[in-house]
């Protein structure tokens, strides 16, 4: 009986990746609650075997023991680095240790590896677009798909089995099951991940697309989380998420000090869902506003509730707000809701970053001094249902 799991993800090919339950971030930035997978896949040819990415450090005697179940009396001959990132290409110092194989990997991606790794010149080999390395029966076809995540990165593809490499691409943090039909939420946690690695190099995500569109696709077996024996329903999520298209859809993320943002927001959003917005709402005081990514890649409006702190938004919703900086999703309008006490200054301060900084419409704003009244709330919702007529307005 084997050791290990090592499924045979094709004739001849073998997953031999392993799951880090335990991470729960990745980045510092990912939150990360069903861990993660490090894959890695060993495709045995007629004639030479390759090792496609290796592993994280950490993981080297269940690596190791994976690899020896599978290769038998075989030895590596290269080992792929599709993407130097030490989660994918760690552990390649420590396998070169023990096998005399060749690294392959993109133009790009051999200087990162002798920068990070200190690779030898006569271990490494850099391969150009298209080049194929034939195995017996099998052939490794490299195709440069760069920044997807680094500048290096590049997918491996074998013709005869219509099977992708794709790295971090159509990738997940998702420990649950080996394959698309045996794990949990595979596109809601496919689309979370997106949104952190992918969504912020868009244009790279829609050539990473153009660059597969005409290749026959059976397999795609990522660096990350299950792999694909169905792929067409993650390659149409992709088609839409590259897209940049947006929904009907509202993203309120709030803080409130003494409930009275948070009243109004709660005003806000009913009314918005009352005109058929998809509305999600986010305490910032009690939730990770990293928990926010996988909801930007196709929410068109982001409503931010403050009070207004020292003349400012509360220094919660700058966070957040720094998140969806850095995510650049495709949203594009904005709102603010404050209360204000003895000063004013968040509505101001909040419209400035909108504007400057995520570069989207604000589109209205609702700005209270203390507590709402009846007549106040009623002025949410008539607002409310304007900003809802406009973000439908996209789709008429
Ligand atoms: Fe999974 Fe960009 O590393």
């Amino acid at each position: 009986m084997n050791a290990y799991a090592t499924p045979e993800i094709a004739d001849g090919i073998f997953h031999v990746g392993c799951k880090d339950w335990k991470r729960r971030v990745f980045d510092a930035i990912a939150i990360t609650p069903l861990g993660t997978t490090y894959n890695s896949y060993i495709v045995r040819g007629a004639d030479k075997t390759a090792l496609i990415d290796t592993n994280h450090k950490g993981f080297e005697d269940e690596y190791t023991g994976k690899i020896g179940q599978v290769l038998g009396s075989h030895t590596i001959d290269y080992i792929v680095m599709n993407h130097a990132e030490p989660d994918h290409a760690g552990l390649i110092p420590y396998m070169l240790d023990r096998c005399d194989a060749t690294v392959l990997a993109s133009e790009k991606g051999v200087k990162l590896a002798q920068l990070y790794y200190k690779i030898p010149d006569n271990r490494i080999r850099a391969v150009a677009d298209n080049e194929i390395v034939d195995l017996g029966g099998k052939t490794l076809q490299f195709l440069s798909a760069p920044h997807l995540h680094w500048p290096e990165t590049m997918f491996t593809y074998i013709p005869e089995q219509k099977l992708l490499f794709s790295c971090d691409f159509f990738s997940a943090h998702n420990t649950t099951g080996f394959f698309d039909d045996e794990a949990e939420d595979v596109i809601l946690w496919a689309k979370k991940y997106y949104a952190e690695i992918m969504m912020p190099l868009a244009k790279m995500a829609q050539k990473g697309m153009d660059r597969i569109k005409d290749i026959e696709i059976e397999i795609i077996a990522p660096s990350h989380g299950p792999v694909y024996r169905n792929p067409q329903t993650i390659i149409d999520a992709y088609k839409e998420w590259t897209s940049g298209k947006t929904r009907p859809k509202a993203l309120i993320v709030y803080v409130s000090m003494y409930h009275t943002v948070e009243g109004m927001v709660r005003t806000f959003a009913d009314a918005l869902m009352a005109e058929g917005i998809d509305v999600r709402v986010v305490d910032l005081t009690t939730s990770d506003p990293r928990e926010l990514a996988g909801d930007l890649v196709d929410t068109r409006a982001l409503v931010l509730g403050t009070p207004t702190l020292l003349g400012n938004v509360h220094p919660l919703s700058m966070f957040a707000l720094n998140i969806v900086k850095t995510l650049r999703p495709p949203l594009k309008y904005g709102y603010i809701i404050n209360s204000y006490g003895w000063g004013k200054g968040a509505v101001k301060k909040g419209i400035a970053y909108l504007e400057e900084k995520l570069r989207i419409e604000p589109a209205g704003t609702v700005e209270i001094n203390g507590a709402p009244t009846d007549e106040d709330n009623e002025m949410i919702r008539k607002s409310a249902k304007e900003f809802a007529d406009k973000i439908k307005s996209d789709d008429a």
